[in-house]
């Protein structure tokens, strides 16, 4: 099965100089964050759970990563201001890997955080959001129509799905055109 993180890692890396400032949303267990470190000048990372925080910051040490601002923050809550206008924004949805399922995102947060960035998202910057439908169809569907209802003139939104599996993951990609 086609490895959708590595599908976000190679589109959100597409221009061969790095770009300013990106934020990954959910940073888990550090593997979207290590990545865009590699592609962009600065990175802000943010996860509700110190888990995630402790298991990032590992993962950033042994790899000798420090262009990174680690956060133990809601995404739908944060404060971005103090923070560049962005390039690249990734949200991996659902439960950390190995830890408590009962902790996950929700499509009210992502909604919400969605709402806060866009405004200070660069004009061509990206955001890459990866669904589970399998996992949380609601959540899935729901973010896919707030996607959809987004002002076209403003932005464009790619659904990239596997049309063959039933409920398989997919990933939006919104790009802020004007
Ligand atoms: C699928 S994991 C992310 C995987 C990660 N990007 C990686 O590369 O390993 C989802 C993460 O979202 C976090 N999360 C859930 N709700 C959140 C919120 N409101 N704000 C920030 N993080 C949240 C969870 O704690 C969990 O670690």
């Amino acid at each position: 099965m086609i490895k959708l993180t590595d599908l976000v890692h190679q589109y959100s890396s597409l221009r061969a100089t790095p770009y300013p400032f990106a934020i990954d949303m959910t940073a888990g267990r550090g593997l979207d964050t290590k990545y865009l470190a590699s592609t962009h000048h600065q990175v802000l990372s943010l996860d509700i759970q110190p888990l995630a925080i402790q298991s990032t910051k590992e993962l950033l040490q042994i790899h000798n990563i420090h262009n990174v601002t680690l956060l133990l923050a809601d995404h739908s809550t944060f404060d971005y201001s103090k923070f560049p206008q962005i390039d690249t924004v990734i949200y991996n949805l659902g439960y950390l890997p190995g830890g408590d399922k009962t902790i996950r995102t929700s499509a009210h947060s992502t909604i919400l955080s969605l709402q806060l960035v866009l405004p200070r998202c660069n004009i061509g910057s990206n955001i890459f959001i990866t669904l589970y439908p399998k996992e949380n169809n609601d959540e899935a569907n729901e973010v896919l129509r707030f996607c959809q209802r987004l002002d076209g003139r403003l932005y464009d939104v790619i659904k990239i799905s596997v049309v063959n599996k039933e409920l398989a993951p997919f990933i939006l990609q919104i790009t802020k055109i004007l």
